[in-house]
């Protein structure tokens, strides 16, 4: 295992809240235990040569699996299973009373590999049965990582990550390889998802506001300033009477959120 000294230790710290959000600040140990082997892999032999190599290259692929080194990925279908009770029972009667275009405007931010942009087009599918057709329910998902962006364009999962859907949405929404036992997103439900690279650090300038933002687990690694500052971007970017869900496990700054509580994780813009 290699040592990193305070300065490289800070200089890393730095560049990943300035640029990603992402606050390493009390990860010292988790920061060498995970990156030594990678850096010894690229042919560097300190921490010193590492950072000077990802400071000064700024190598997207590189940053991409320090990223991915120091955050975790990990979602499954239908997490966090309230938020969707409510999208279903109240967040959607709304949108449908209101939404006299017949647009929706829902991002999945911080979608990792496809499970929650999936599971709320699923949702919609549901919800909208036969008036399906009426409505353009497309969901925007983005995240940092291009390779979990690939995973979820694949749209390939194993069973484990689908035990939390109720009983026979794998049977009505998936495809099952005889071969491999993995399930395949079915095509309806894949194309309802457009999927996009984006930096939470970078201003919010999509075409729509959002009617609904799903921002859960993301926020874990961000700062309390950084935290506000995306909140504030998030609520500019959300309609009259939208929402904001974040995880069940983050707490936003009552001081500074702009947004009314409605139940744990879950806000709204007022009307
Ligand atoms: C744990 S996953 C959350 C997935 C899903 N939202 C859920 O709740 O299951 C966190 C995701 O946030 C992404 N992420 C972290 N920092 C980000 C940033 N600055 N901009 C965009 N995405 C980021 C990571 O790449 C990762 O895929």
């Amino acid at each position: 295992m290699l040592t990193i000294s305070t300065q490289d230790f800070n200089r890393l710290v730095t560049f990943m809240k300035g640029s990603y959000g992402i606050d390493l600040s009390k990860k010292q140990q988790l920061i060498v235990g995970r990156l030594s082997r990678t850096i010894a892999e690229m042919g560097f032999s300190t921490f010193t040569e590492y950072v000077d190599h990802i400071l000064n290259k700024k190598n997207p692929q590189d940053i991409e699996v320090l990223i991915n080194k120091l955050t975790t990925n990990y979602t499954f279908f239908m997490r966090e299973k309230t938020h969707f009770d409510f999208f279903q029972k109240t967040i959607l009667p709304w949108l449908e009373q209101t939404k006299k275009n017949k647009v929706l405007s829902i991002w999945s931010a911080g979608c990792s590999s496809g499970e929650e942009p999936y599971t709320i087009s699923m949702i919609l599918k549901e919800y909208f049965g036969g008036r399906y057709g009426s409505w353009d329910t497309r969901v925007l998902a983005t995240d940092i990582s291009q390779r979990v962006l690939g995973t979820a364009q694949n749209a390939v999962y194993e069973e484990e990550s689908l035990k939390d859907l109720p009983a026979g949405w794998a049977k009505k929404y998936f495809r099952k390889s005889k071969d491999t036992g993995l399930y395949t997103v079915s095509p309806d439900i894949k194309a309802n998802v457009i999927f996009r690279t984006f930096n939470l650090m970078d201003p919010i300038q999509f075409r729509l506001k959002f009617d609904v933002i799903f921002c859960r687990n993301v926020m874990i690694y961000f700062d309390g300033p950084t935290k506000d500052a995306l909140v504030n971007r998030f609520f500019n970017a959300t309609v009259p009477g939208g929402y904001l869900l974040i995880g069940h496990s983050e707490g936003l700054n009552k001081a500074n959120n702009p947004y009314d509580y409605i139940m744990p994780a879950t806000y709204r813009k007022k009307l």
